[in-house]
């Protein structure tokens, strides 16, 4: 097995810190557990090998790193609030309002896709026959490839689906030969998937009325994580909103959102 000397750990929670947000200052022995044999698998002698190798910004060995560092668990209809805040608060309001029925969705960390494809969903039930009268836009994005990749397929397993109410599942996904489910291209069309790590700067042409970013600030140290939730801010219309995971929280007196119940925030 190699070993993870003091000095490469680190230097690898330093980078890993400045690049990727991922705090791992108290992951060693994850750290440890999870690469020694990748790295072992590669040939390399050392973890300090590895880095170089990182650094040399090989994409597909940067994804493999994050993913094995980070989990992308996710499923259809999570964190079921949010959806009925969306159709209760959100939907009525931009109905009456909205004159240019112009919707803009980021949903930042969508892993494999079930997120972004539970809001299209859920904005095409809402409108029904009128949501041919809507242009409905939902960013997705994620930092790694493998898991957008996935997405973009669009083809999931009944475990995936196991929370989504069963009027979704007939009408939104067509059943594969192998029993798997395909969503409809309908549904796709309003889902644009992009690679985007989340410590990049924002450059957002337009702003988002709603952003969800749920289950992935847990990696980020407090820092990292306020920076992050400013550069959402800018990039949230007035009037909008920020959804972050329910485990997850804000310190409300460094950001200018304002918080509205359990993991929704408000920019007013
Ligand atoms: C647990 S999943 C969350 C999926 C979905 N939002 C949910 O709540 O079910 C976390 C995702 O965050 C992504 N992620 C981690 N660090 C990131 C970063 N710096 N930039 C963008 N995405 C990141 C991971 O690749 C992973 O797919």
């Amino acid at each position: 097995m190699v070993k993870l000397t003091d000095q490469e750990f680190l230097e690898f929670v330093g980078y890993m810190q400045k690049n990727y947000g991922i705090d791992l200052t108290k992951k060693r022995i994850l750290i440890e557990g999870r690469l020694s044999n990748l790295i072992e698998k590669k040939g390399m002698r050392s973890f300090g090998e590895y880095l170089d190798s990182i650094k040399r910004n090989n994409k597909d060995e940067i994804t493999t790193l994050v993913n094995k560092l980070t989990t992308n668990y996710t499923f259809f209809n999570r964190e079921e609030n949010h959806f009925k805040f969306l159709r209760e608060v959100i939907l009525p309001y931009q109905e009456k309002n909205n004159k240019s029925k112009i919707l803009n969705i980021w949903s930042a960390g969508c892993s494999s896709g079930e997120e972004p494809y539970t809001l299209a969903m859920v904005l095409d039930d809402y409108f029904k026959f009128m949501s041919s009268q809507w242009k409905i836009q939902i960013y997705a994005t994620d930092i790694s490839e493998n898991v957008l990749s996935k997405a973009r397929e669009g083809i999931y397993g009944d475990d995936s689906l196991k929370d989504l109410p069963e009027s979704y599942k007939k009408r939104y996904f067509e059943k594969t030969k192998d029993g798997k489910y395909q969503v409809l291209p309908e549904i796709k069309k309003n889902v644009t998937f992009k690679v985007f790590n989340l410590m990049d700067t924002v450059t957002a042409k337009n702003k988002y009325d709603v952003i969800f970013c749920r289950n992935v600030m847990i990696y980020f140290n407090a820092e990292t994580k306020i920076k992050i939730v400013n550069k959402f801010y800018e990039a949230t219309k007035p009037g909008g909103y920020l959804m972050i995971g329910h485990a997850e929280t804000i310190q409300r007196d460094k950001s200018k959102y304002i918080y509205i119940s359990p993991a929704i925030y408000k920019k007013e």
